[in-house]
């Protein structure tokens, strides 16, 4: 390793290695040059985890490889295959692995690294395996970018007071909107303003289905169509019953009003018992059934389907997110956006790398920023 290199370098430790993480590696391989010459910034990872192995090299692994190996065998851990191992202290990582004890979190604790990008699948029930990498990576003083909703949705204003208390930075760009800067917008853009109100089309899935419904697909055909498309999440059911735009719902209640809410802090409502009837009906009346994710004005927080008129700016179609924001002095702000995408995600994280990386550069943590 360089010397000279300490104020450029961002060592990262990837968990979880599916299309958001691949992609994330993809651009950091297309962007090196770009990352460099505009943030100053050489960002390496140091491991990459998915649910069959780790590849781990603290000198930074080789991301051609690593993409290459993944695309072969199905996992990470063929990367130390044919004699391409990594330094000492990451072999006895790798070979605790091949005794069967070697865990993420001993990964997360031992590797030097200032970030952990969390990747994982979410999970709406215990948060898991994202929860415990997040809370271990805090404890030990790593920034975390995440782009899992689960922890967040279950646990945010506990993990924002472990992440301010631990003087560490918690990311999480990606959970909402994709690639779409949602968060920051409200966050950051509207920053001299207040924001009352939100309300909004926070997931992809449920607006395809509805809007190819009025197009005439079945259910199901449009169900199919969106899994196809990988906007679906693993289990659709949680896009359909209205769980993933409750848990954006709370990651924004959290971070842009301020607020201290889980799930359970949310009414909500999914689309199963739309009607092809009740949207015919709407259509009549220039208006379109949309699942709405909504903060009033009372801050009661609510996701369910609701009659919209055609010509209000956040009536979009496909898989579009589209937000408005009602705030004191500009009135009312929409951002629209694709709100899903392997790659598009991939560079909300980039994002928040970024401004983990311009953080670190100014010696603060900025949890509340
Ligand atoms: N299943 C989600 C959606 C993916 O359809 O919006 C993005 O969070």
């Amino acid at each position: 390793m360089v010397e000279e290199e300490g104020w450029v370098r961002l060592r990262i430790i990837l968990v979880g290695f599916g299309v958001v993480g691949q992609n994330l590696v993809k651009l950091l391989l297309s962007r090196a040059d770009d990352i460099y010459l505009r943030y100053g910034m050489k960002p390496r990872l140091v491991a990459t985890v998915d649910s069959k192995g780790v590849a781990v090299s603290q000198s930074g692994l080789d991301l051609q490889r690593l993409l290459e190996v993944k695309r072969l065998y199905g996992t990470v851990a063929a990367y130390h295959d044919d004699g391409q191992r990594g330094e000492s202290a990451d072999i006895d990582l790798i070979d605790r692995k091949k005794g069967g004890r070697c865990r993420v979190e001993e990964i997360i604790r031992e590797m030097d690294a200032e970030v952990l990008v969390e990747a994982t699948p979410t999970n709406l029930n215990d948060g898991e395996p994202g929860l415990s990498n997040i809370t271990t990576a805090i404890k030990h003083g790593r920034n975390v970018v995440t782009v899992n909703k689960g922890p967040l949705a279950l646990a945010m204003p506990s993990l924002l007071e472990l992440a301010e208390y631990n003087g560490v930075m918690l990311r999480f760009s990606g959970t909402v909107g994709g690639g779409t800067p949602i968060l920051e917008f409200a966050k950051h853009c509207l920053r001299g303003d207040r924001i009352l109100s939100f309300k909004g089309i926070l997931n992809g899935t449920t607006n395809y289905i509805l809007s190819m419904m009025e197009d005439g697909l079945t259910f199901d055909e449009a169900l199919n169509d969106a899994r196809s498309k990988g906007y679906a999440e693993a289990d659709p059911s949680l896009d359909i019953d209205g769980f993933d735009a409750a848990a954006k719902l709370v990651i924004m209640a959290n971070w842009i009003m301020g607020m201290k809410v889980t799930m359970r802090d949310v009414r909500f409502k999914g689309i199963r018992d739309v009607r092809l009837e009740d949207i015919l009906e709407a259509k009549k009346h220039g208006k379109v059934i949309k699942l709405i994710a909504s903060c009033d004005e009372s801050r009661r927080l609510r996701v369910e389907p609701m009659s919209i008129d055609k010509n209000e700016p956040l009536c979009v179609n496909g898989t579009l997110n589209a937000v408005t924001f009602t705030s004191e002095h500009s009135g009312e702000l929409t951002v629209i956006g694709k709100g899903a995408g392997g790659m598009e995600t991939a560079s909300a994280i980039l994002r928040d790398l970024i401004e983990v990386r311009e953080a670190m550069g100014m010696g603060i943590g900025l949890n509340r920023s």
